[in-house]
C-alpha cells in the first residue's frame, strides 16, 4: 500500500471511531433524557408538588408530601395491607391517617360535611360521600413498604406503569368484603387536592323531578360512570373533554359509537369501554339514556 493510501485509511478510521463515539454519546443522552421524561414525574419532582387542602374550594392549607410525612405526624403514619385492585394482589403501603389530617386542617365540623373530593394530577376527580370515609376510614398511601416502585398498571384505562404519587387513596378491603367487591372504585391516585364539600356540589347535575325517566336514568349512569373524567357544563372531572362541548360538535351517532367502544374509533384512547359486558340491546339502551341526559343538561343551561 502506498504511504499516501495508508495515511488516508488511518484518517478514515479516526473519523470513523470519533464519529461513532459522538453518535453513541448523542444516542445515550437521548435515551437518558427520554427515560427521565417517560417516567413523567421522577420522584424528585413529586417531592415538590404541593398538596392542597380546600374547604368548599377555599384554600386552607398547602403541604408538601415531606411535611405530611414529617416527624410531627409520626403517629399518623402507618402500614396498610390491602387487596390492590389494579394489580389484583395483596400489597402493603406506607400511608397517612386521612381522618387525623381532616381533624387537623378542617376542625371537627368536617364530620357534618357532605363528602370529600380528590383531584388528581391528570384531572380525574373522585367525589366520595363522607359516610363512606367515616365508616371505612381510608388512608393516604405514599410508598410501598418493600421498597418496590409506587406504581400500578391500570389496564382498564389503557395506562401502564402509572406513578401513584404523591398520594393514593387506599381502603381496608381485606377487612370489608363489600369494598373488595367494588374493585378500584374510589381509589383515586396522583392526588394533589383534597376538598371538603359541605354541600353536595353535584346537585346541579341532577335533572328536576319533571324530567322523563329516561333522562333520570341517564343521569345515574353518567354520575356513576363518566363524572370522574368528564364535566358537563363545567362540573366534573377534567381527564377527558367537557361533554357539553362534544355534544354540540359531534353527531349523535359518532358520540354513541365512541361511548360504546372508544378504542375502535381511537386506538390510543385511555377511556374505558364500559358497556361491553352488557348485551348489545342493553348497551344501546343505556347509551341512549346517557345521550338524552347530556342533551337535556346542555339545553337546560341555555
Ligand atoms: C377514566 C376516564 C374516563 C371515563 C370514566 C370516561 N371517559 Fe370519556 N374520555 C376520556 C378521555 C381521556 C377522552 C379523550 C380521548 C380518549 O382518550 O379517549 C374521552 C373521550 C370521550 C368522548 C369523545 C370525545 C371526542 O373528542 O370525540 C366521549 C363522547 C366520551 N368520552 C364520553 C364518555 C361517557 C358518556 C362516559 C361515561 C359512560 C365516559 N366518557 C367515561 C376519559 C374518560
Amino acid at each position: 500500500m502506498s504511504k499516501l493510501k495508508e495515511e488516508f485509511m488511518k484518517k478514515i478510521k479516526m473519523v470513523n471511531t470519533n464519529f461513532f463515539k459522538i453518535l453513541f454519546f448523542v444516542i445515550g443522552m437521548f435515551v437518558f433524557s427520554q427515560s427521565t421524561f417517560a417516567i413523567g414525574y421522577p420522584s424528585k419532582k413529586l417531592a415538590e408538588i404541593k398538596i392542597q387542602w380546600t374547604d368548599q374550594g377555599q384554600l386552607i392549607q398547602e403541604t408538601l408530601l415531606k411535611d405530611l410525612r414529617g416527624p410531627s405526624y409520626k403517629s399518623w403514619q402507618n402500614q396498610v395491607k390491602v387487596w390492590e385492585p389494579h394489580a389484583q394482589k395483596v400489597r402493603v403501603y406506607h400511608a397517612l391517617n386521612l381522618i387525623e389530617f381532616l381533624n387537623k386542617f378542617f376542625g371537627p365540623t368536617w364530620k357534618k360535611a357532605h363528602g370529600l373530593s380528590f383531584t388528581c394530577r391528570d384531572g380525574y376527580i373522585a367525589h366520595i360521600p363522607l359516610k363512606e370515609i367515616r365508616r371505612y376510614q381510608p388512608m393516604l398511601a405514599y410508598s410501598m413498604v418493600n421498597g418496590e416502585d409506587f406504581r400500578v398498571d391500570n389496564l382498564k384505562q389503557n395506562e401502564k406503569d402509572v406513578n401513584l404519587g404523591p398520594l393514593y387513596l387506599v381502603w381496608n378491603n381485606l377487612r370489608y368484603s363489600k369494598l373488595k367487591a367494588q374493585g378500584a372504585k374510589n381509589w383515586p391516585y396522583q392526588i394533589v387536592a383534597i376538598n371538603l364539600e359541605r354541600k353536595d356540589p353535584l346537585l346541579a347535575l341532577r335533572p328536576d323531578k319533571h324530567a322523563s325517566s329516561q333522562i333520570k336514568q341517564g343521569h345515574k349512569i353518567f354520575a356513576k360512570n363518566c363524572l370522574t373524567c368528564h364535566a358537563i357544563n363545567k362540573l366534573g372531572g377534567q381527564k377527558g373533554p367537557d361533554l357539553s362541548e362534544i355534544i354540540s360538535l359531534k353527531s349523535e351517532a359518532e358520540i354513541k359509537a365512541y361511548i360504546l367502544d372508544p378504542r375502535k374509533l381511537n386506538p390510543d384512547s385511555i377511556m374505558p369501554a364500559m358497556f361491553e359486558k352488557k348485551s348489545k340491546k342493553m348497551a344501546q339502551r343505556q347509551i341512549q339514556f346517557l345521550y338524552e341526559y347530556l342533551k337535556f343538561q346542555i339545553q337546560s343551561k341555555k
